[in-house]
């Protein structure tokens, strides 16, 4: 390893005679990057593995990658000669980093580190150190972890694109999503912006089980997203556990698997490219339910969705129905949140009144900690004020059905956002999260 330290320029040998010479040298310098990697919603849904180790799926899935500006992780990762030990940090916690999908992820992004070097700082690391240099790594997701939105697959893309940043890994996101991937599954599809596949691939070793990108977040920019984030009591069944509980039991996922969803790739692929709401509300409700069906195909079986998830699929179906042609998709993944897609902003806008109306806020809640996100929609619906919510009047299709406003608290809040972009470096230092000097968090 060669360090220049202003017009010095000295190589040492890592482990060799002169390794203390090194660490008392080396000891001056930090070397860190920061990324910032959104999270996605799953339309065709991947539930199933056929490798547990490699995290190799039953079948192909499709995302929409969603706004980071609204819901993301940021990581920073640091190198450092003085560091003893790989290490992280989770939203401040430190955490350990000994189970298989960090290192089999560690492991994969330090075999392909290229070499680095910063002569500003006079940094310069070889490819060959990267197997003995340690990390540390603080990561940060800019929602409530306890909120029950996928946080794995924005922490694992995050964890190993900033990796690469900061190794200089020389490749293309689609071999990087192979690498995420074997931290989650689903993390593979966070590599990129806008509407994303994850094939599934037939090679034994993985290799080509990646995401590819099917078309950019300004593709299809009309749509808006709302999550209603929904209240729940009870402990969930997660994802892993529960997809290897469905691969053992349930005779549904196996036609899935095989029959329905490789149809059901092909028309959303079609449906995405040709902007095609229609159908592509069609497949990504009958995808969602038909994943319901199969956990509770599972046996025992899994309950991810609640009341409140079911009321919502009924507003939105009724609604669907009396428009004529489908206004807003619902998706729920291995919780009881809704995901909800308007085709546009004026229908986001009225989907927003008729979730409040029916959803209001508990008495003491403060709006603008209720509609978080892009909440311009908010004030778009006029519901920015004080005692809006009171004032609003039942959605004209769908007053019959559901109880009106007697459901305060079932849901804890919403998001409003969009498609949104892939992966981007963080250049500004005031954005990292562990210390230029010490490595340690901020
Ligand atoms: C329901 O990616 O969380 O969200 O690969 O075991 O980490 P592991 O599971 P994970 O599963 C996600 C399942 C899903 C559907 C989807 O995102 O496609």
């Amino acid at each position: 390893l060669q360090i220049s330290l202003g017009t010095r320029s000295i190589t040492y040998t890592l482990g060799g005679a002169s390794r203390e010479n090194f660490l008392m040298a080396a000891e001056k310098w930090v070397y860190m990057v920061t990324a910032q990697t959104p999270t996605n919603i799953a339309v065709i849904k991947y539930w199933g593995k056929r490798d547990e180790v490699r995290i190799l799926p039953v079948n192909d899935s499709i995302s929409v990658t969603l706004d980071p500006d609204h819901l993301c992780t940021v990581t920073t990762v640091a190198v450092s000669p003085a560091f003893d030990r790989d290490r992280m940090w989770l939203n401040g916690k430190e955490i350990s980093l000994s189970g298989s999908r960090y290192q089999n992820c560690l492991r994969e992004i330090r075999g392909r580190g290229g070499d680095v070097e910063d002569k500003e700082k006079g940094i310069r690391i070889e490819k060959k150190d990267w197997e003995k240099l340690h990390l540390h790594i603080a990561s940060h997701n800019n929602f409530p972890t306890a909120a029950g939105l996928a946080s794995s697959a924005a922490g694992f893309a995050c964890l190993v694109f900033s990796l690469a940043k900061l190794m200089n890994v020389d490749e293309d996101p689609s071999h990087l999503s192979a690498i995420a991937r074997q931290g989650s599954g689903s993390a593979c599809r966070s590599l990129f912006g806008g509407f994303v596949k994850w094939t599934m691939g037939s090679k034994e070793d993985g290799s080509d089980s990646v995401a590819v990108q099917l078309a950019d977040e300004k593709h299809w920019d009309d749509l808006v997203i709302i999550i209603a984030v929904v209240s729940s009591r009870q402990k969930e069944t997660s994802s892993t556990s529960g997809m290897r509980e469905s691969v053992e039991t349930s005779l549904l996922l196996q036609h899935r698997a095989r029959d329905v969803v490789p149809k059901r790739i092909l028309q959303m692929e079609e449906a995405i490219k040709n902007r095609d709401f229609a159908s592509f509300t069609k497949l990504s409700c009958a995808d969602s339910n038909q994943f319901h069906a199969v956990c509770l195909d599972t046996s025992p079986p899994i309950f991810y969705m609640n009341d409140t998830s079911h009321r919502i699929i009924s507003l939105v179906e009724k609604w669907n129905r009396s428009e004529g042609t489908p206004q807003v998709a619902y998706t729920f993944d291995a919780g009881p949140n809704a995901v909800l897609i308007a085709r546009n902003r004026k229908v986001a806008v009225q989907l927003l009144q008729g979730l409040l109306y029916y959803f209001p806020p508990k008495s003491d809640t403060d709006m603008r900690s209720y509609v978080v996100g892009d909440t311009s929609i908010l004030k778009e619906a006029g519901l920015d004020g004080e005692n809006s919510v009171e004032s609003l009047q039942p959605p004209p299709e769908i007053k019959d059905n559901i109880g009106s406003q007697d459901q305060k608290g079932e849901v804890s809040y919403f998001i409003c956002t969009r498609p949104g972009r892939g992966p981007v470096v963080l250049p500004d230092q005031t954005q990292t999260l562990l210390d230029p000097e010490t490595g340690l968090p901020k």
